[in-house]
């Protein structure tokens, strides 16, 4: 399935990798404060391990994912998890509040996703989200790019993810119909478990194809920038800490 940034998911590889994707999202659901009764969208479920604690806190929750491994993954624990787009949200004044972890910087076109939101939320309805900020990976987004242009790949000269900083993200929202109550950058040194090449297989694999990187290449490609990496992002004890920066926001559709 081809998504804003063209990346497919393995649904194996996330659970197996990504777990602290979900597991870090504890914050942002506490800012969500998710109600018994309430209806929410969660835009991006991805496998659904988050979405299942909104489920859990007594919503009923609609997950969307335009990725068919990662919507059968939040099927087999019961989400109503739907094939769908960010970017081409149908819902007309359903939910009390829309949410979002680790996805909207997949996603892009903000102004487009923001509107669908604002469409699908009832008069008052909040949207509270997180996802990657201004800065975000940096090195490993340089680090990536330089090894490629090195090897004579592809890079698209424009970032692909959209990594907006807390004014920017603002505006959109403001401009979108919501009053912001709160909108922050964050940054979050993240431990990498499973160290920076299956790191780099989970999250980067489509970048790396779309830079004409034949599969056979990709190992050496990887470990490139594995060895550029391990001095700036492996700690005195060879464990992987990214240089992670989230946006938080939380915002109500204004009457
Ligand atoms: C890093 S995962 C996060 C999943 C989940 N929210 C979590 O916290 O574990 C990013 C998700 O965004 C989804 N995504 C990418 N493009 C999207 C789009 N255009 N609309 C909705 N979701 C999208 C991906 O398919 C993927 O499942």
């Amino acid at each position: 399935m081809t998504t804003g940034t063209s990346h497919t998911w393995d649904a194996n590889l996330y659970a197996t990798h990504a777990a602290f994707v979900p597991a870090l999202g504890a914050p942002v659901l506490e800012l969500l404060a998710p109600q018994p009764g309430e209806r929410i969208l969660d835009l991006g479920c991805g496998d659904g391990v988050l979405t299942a604690k909104l489920v859990a806190a007594g919503a009923t929750v609609v997950g969307i994912d335009p990725d068919k491994a990662m919507v059968a993954a939040a099927l087999e624990k019961g989400i109503d998890a739907r094939l769908g787009d960010a970017r081409q949200l149908g819902f007309d004044q359903e939910f009390d509040a829309v949410f979002s972890n680790a996805a909207l910087h997949w996603v892009g076109a903000p102004a487009l996703v923001t509107a669908g939101v604002a469409r699908a939320l009832k008069p008052g309805g909040r949207y509270v989200g997180e996802f990657g900020g201004h800065g975000n990976i940096a090195a490993i987004r340089v680090a990536l790019r330089a090894v490629l242009a090195a090897r004579g790949y592809r890079t698209d000269p424009q970032e692909t993810s959209y990594y907006p900083t807390a004014e920017g993200f603002r505006a959109v929202l403001e401009a979108g119909g919501f009053q912001i109550e709160s909108c922050a950058i964050i940054p979050r040194p993240t431990p990498i478990p499973s160290g920076m090449t299956a790191w780099l297989n989970t999250f980067r694999g489509g970048f790396i194809d779309s830079a004409g990187v034949p599969p056979a290449k990709r190992a050496q490609v990887i470990e490139d920038v594995r060895a550029l990496l391990r001095p700036v992002l492996a700690d005195e004890g060879g464990n992987w800490i990214a240089d992670y920066v989230r946006i938080r926001f939380a915002a109500t559709l204004s009457a």
